[in-house]
């Protein structure tokens, strides 16, 4: 085909995000109305990439797309493509490094549309292996968490690698809200891990009480127990703070949703920036939780209602 495309959508963590490198559970909603697509263009030149970042040949293209550049090479190695020909142009809206994915959704969408571009339709499998080639190169150790959500039609219960969609029949309305500040998953994933060497048992307490309520979750979901949900989240980002990987400006978000009358809040995602997720019982009371939010330094909203994370 002469151009073939890609979609991915954003993610956001209900619960689990840190716990889950130590191979607790996570779950974790898609996000259908924030996407992101990758276009690929047969063309005779050398490989090209068309983002806000930058515009040229990948040959010199910045350290900083060094991850969706394994995307498009790793992809055409898997369809046995030679690495020339193409041209790549991401367009989205998905806000990077705040803990919604799109280091993720980027690979993904790459590694699909450059698949088709070549008449390839990349299974799960595939899709997920070329996605966390890329995540490797952007984080570390990914656990894989976001590869698998920024792609999936439901909320995704995940551990230990794999993933299953996880039914819910919750209403409510969740409240996304941006602190503007870029997240640091890598650095704060590696101070978990270090914080857990200096003190096994405490550390050991704390990932343990994060999986209960990942757990227990399940249940508040396929019940729409918003209060029993809502107070998991609040504990769970009490929780996050003991692990280090909140940050003041995270904390007062999460304070002003919760006086606000937001059910819970918590941070989501890697952490020390990025996004809270509220969850507030009705539209009125999540203008209201959205509005404080703002009001306490939030950059930007988003609702999220039951068909937005729902297929
Ligand atoms: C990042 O979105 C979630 C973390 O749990 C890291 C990971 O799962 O790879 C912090």
């Amino acid at each position: 085909p002469a151009e073939a495309t890609g979609v991915a959508h954003a993610k956001v963590i209900l619960l689990g995000e840190h716990a889950v490198v130590h191979g607790a559970p996570a779950i974790a909603l898609p996000v259908h109305g924030l996407t992101l697509t990758a276009t690929v263009t047969r063309t005779d030149r050398p490989l090209w990439i068309d983002s806000v970042l930058y515009r040229g040949p990948i040959a010199s293209a910045p350290e900083l797309l060094a991850a969706p550049l394994t995307a498009i090479t790793e992809t055409l190695r898997h369809v046995g493509a030679p690495a020339t020909g193409l041209a790549v142009r991401i367009d989205g809206e998905i806000p990077a490094e705040r803990g919604l994915g799109s280091s993720a959704a980027v690979a993904a969408a790459i590694a699909t549309a450059v698949a088709r571009s070549h008449g390839v339709e990349l299974d799960d499998a595939a899709r997920f292996d070329l996605t966390q080639a890329a995540e490797r190169v952007a984080h570390g150790r990914p656990s894989g968490l976001d590869a698998r959500s920024v792609v999936s039609e439901t909320p995704v219960w995940f551990q230990a690698g794999t993933a299953r969609a996880l039914p819910s029949a919750l209403g409510g309305v969740f409240v996304i809200a941006d602190t503007g500040l870029h997240g640091r998953t890598r650095e704060a994933v590696g101070d978990v891990a270090a914080l857990r060497t200096a003190e096994p048992d405490r550390v050991a307490g704390i990932l343990t009480r994060i999986r209960e309520h990942t757990e227990a979750a399940v249940t508040d979901l396929a019940a729409d127990d918003r209060a029993s949900l809502g107070a998991r989240m609040s504990d769970t980002h009490a929780l996050l703070r003991e692990l280090t990987v909140s940050n003041a400006q995270l904390d007062r978000l999460v304070a002003s949703a919760t006086a606000a009358g937001a059910l819970g809040a918590k941070l989501t995602g890697g952490g020390r920036g990025g996004c809270v997720l509220a969850l507030a019982d009705t539209d009125e009371i999540a203008a209201q939780v959205a509005a404080a939010m703002r009001a306490n330094g939030a950059e930007r909203t988003w609702m999220l209602h039951p068909e937005d994370i729902a297929a």
